[in-house]
């Protein structure tokens, strides 16, 4: 009997009512592709701007679109001139063009990394996204030293989460915006300070004081952070593509997009492992309810890292 492989689709843009769980063949792996049987799924904030069509401009993908970017498993079958991967080996690793929110799942091999003993499912497959986003751009893009100051805007999430504890390890000084609810949450994360960014003037104490600034939440909420900066001050969000346009004259604003960087994935999921870091796997949903998955982190309920668990 075929083994049905199920698919968490979309065939047009919406809310969501519009996400279906779809019966589809199991992949067969091209060359240099593998098949992994999924066992968890990160969610993450482009799996809703993919299903409303927010991204379509930027990131056009044609339908039906399986959602999920980030996903752990094991491998089912290997595609030919794939080297180093064998039927039942545990993988994890980012997907850019999408597709994880599915039982068997297409990869290019090159994008995977092994799971390490000891790493469960749930959380190697929480890692991908807000690890690699959080270190690009810290350390890579905003090129964040020991001794700074950093503030990251949107701490709670799940960039936001891994952003704190990498710039804290690596000896900066950290101060993270949340709401109320999550401010002792981002404190235990280990912020130097933090900020309520619904109170009346958030940020008055702390003009000029900041080398780097991480927005992870863009919209209106952006335009308050540029008087933070000191003058050879870096702003880089990963949340607001317009950046360039809305950067004053006087000011470096960076646009940031995260790239797969397996072997980095690698060394952050040894961090974890050490308990260096901790990945805040803060809520676990099965398949049938990724819908409800996919809108958690938006809901003013969420912290953390929101994964999907086949
Ligand atoms: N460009 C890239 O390559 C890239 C890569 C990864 C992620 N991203 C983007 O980066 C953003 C963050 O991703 P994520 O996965 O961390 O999202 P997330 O888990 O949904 O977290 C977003 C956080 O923003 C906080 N927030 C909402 N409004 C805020 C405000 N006005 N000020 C401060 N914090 C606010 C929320 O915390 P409270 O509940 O405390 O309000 C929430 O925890 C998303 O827009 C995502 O699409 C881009």
């Amino acid at each position: 009997m075929k083994q049905p492989n199920k698919a968490v689709r979309i065939h047009s843009y919406g809310n969501q009512e519009v996400t279906s769980l779809d019966l589809i063949d199991i992949p067969q792996p091209a060359a240099g592709k593998v098949v992994v049987r999924v066992h968890a799924a990160g969610v993450n904030a482009i799996d809703r701007k993919i299903r409303e069509g927010v991204l379509k401009d930027y990131f056009p993908l044609p339908f039906p679109i399986t959602l999920g970017a980030e996903l752990a498993g094991t491998v089912h079958a290997v595609g030919a001139e794939v080297d180093g991967f064998f039927n039942g080996m545990r993988v994890f690793g980012f997907m850019p063009t999408l597709g994880a929110f599915a039982d068997y799942v297409e990869v290019d091999a090159a994008l995977l990394t092994s799971t390490p003993d000891g790493l469960p499912d749930v959380v190697a497959a929480s890692l991908p996204i807000a690890a690699l986003t959080a270190w690009q751009a810290l350390f890579e893009t905003g090129q964040l030293k020991a001794g700074q100051t950093v503030l990251i805007q949107g701490a709670a999430g799940g960039v936001g989460s891994m952003a704190v504890q990498l710039a804290k390890r690596a000896g900066a000084r950290v101060i993270a915006t949340a709401s109320e609810r999550n401010l002792e949450y981002v404190a235990a994360l280990g912020a130097d300070v933090v900020v309520d960014y619904r109170a009346a003037q958030p940020f008055a104490h702390l003009a000029a004081s900041v080398d780097l600034v991480l927005d992870l939440v863009g919209g209106p909420a952006l335009d308050l952070l540029w008087p933070l900066l000191r003058e050879a001050g870096v702003l880089v969000s990963t949340a607001a593509p317009e950046l360039a346009a809305r950067t004053p004259a006087n000011r470096t604003g960076l646009w940031f997009q995260m790239r797969p960087e397996p072997q980095r994935l690698a060394e952050i999921a040894a961090l974890v492992l050490q308990r260096e870091i901790k990945a805040e796997v803060a809520s676990l949903f099965p398949l049938d309810s990724v819908s409800e998955a996919i809108d958690y982190g938006y809901s003013g309920k969420g912290r953390g890292k929101a994964v999907v668990q086949f």
